[in-house]
């Protein structure tokens, strides 16, 4: 079964001609899904404390399920908050470009996951050091109307569709229910030779392989026409 996956991402190695040097990890994310936020600070933070990040070209997309309803209008699945809080978080991700600028505030503002309290947001933006006055202004605005715009093309044009978030895409391959293993899917796109002492640190790689659930075969089938 872990066999499957590990084809799957020497298929995604070969497709990932444009920058052979760092793996593209795209969360598709839902500011107040409570397995969204987990997954940023449990997941994902510990990445950028490991020196993995540096070999991982990060995006998150924030908007989730959020679906339209017939007059076009943006129905989140936590309410109208969550519909701020994704505007919030793609606006502050494009303000601050680079994963190293703009990581620290998404996983503040995803930790606090207050995102209808505006000295809760100006909280995180001071602890990293960056401007809220901006990011809100964005927020309520057409940019941020925009973003999520953006984003709601992106995460309902995946092929194949998301089924849940967190969804995980490496290399535009979706990791399904293996996305909490996205640092071992990270090293085995890596040449042996170059991979950073932290994909050697337990569980890598003997248990995560093994621990590696199975893509499903429709899934399957389909990625293997993208490749
Ligand atoms: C808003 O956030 C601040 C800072 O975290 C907190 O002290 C305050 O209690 C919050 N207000 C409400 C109404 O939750
Ligand atoms: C999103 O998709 C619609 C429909 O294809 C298109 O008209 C619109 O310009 C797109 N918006 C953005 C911001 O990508």
């Amino acid at each position: 079964m872990a066999f499957k996956l590990l084809a799957l991402l020497l298929l995604g190695l070969c497709a990932a001609a444009a920058d052979a040097s760092k793996t593209k990890v795209t969360l598709y994310d839902e500011a107040l899904c409570p397995f969204c936020r987990k997954y940023v600070s449990e997941v994902l933070a510990p990445l950028f404390e490991n020196g993995l990040s540096d070999y991982i070209d990060l995006r998150i997309v924030a908007l989730g399920n959020a679906r339209k309803d017939e007059e076009g209008e943006l129905v989140c699945q936590h309410g109208p908050v969550e519909c701020i809080g994704n505007r919030i978080l793609d606006c502050a991700m494009d303000l601050h470009p680079g994963q190293d600028n703009w990581f620290p505030l998404v996983l503040c503002l995803e930790d606090s996951g207050d995102f209808g309290n505006r000295t809760a947001v100006e909280e995180c933006a001071w602890r990293s050091g960056v401007d809220a006055g901006s990011i809100l202004e964005c927020a309520e605005g057409p940019r941020g109307k925009e973003l999520v715009e953006a984003a709601y093309n992106e995460t309902w044009s995946l092929v194949p569709e998301h089924r849940w978030v967190p969804w995980v895409v490496v290399n535009d391959l979706p990791l399904f229910d293996a996305g909490d293993y996205v640092q071992a899917a990270v090293c085995l796109m890596l040449p042996e030779d170059n991979r950073p002492d932290a994909c050697y640190v337990d569980p890598f790689p003997d248990m995560v392989l093994s621990d590696i659930t199975p893509v499903q075969p429709r899934a399957v089938s389909q990625e293997t026409v993208i490749v």
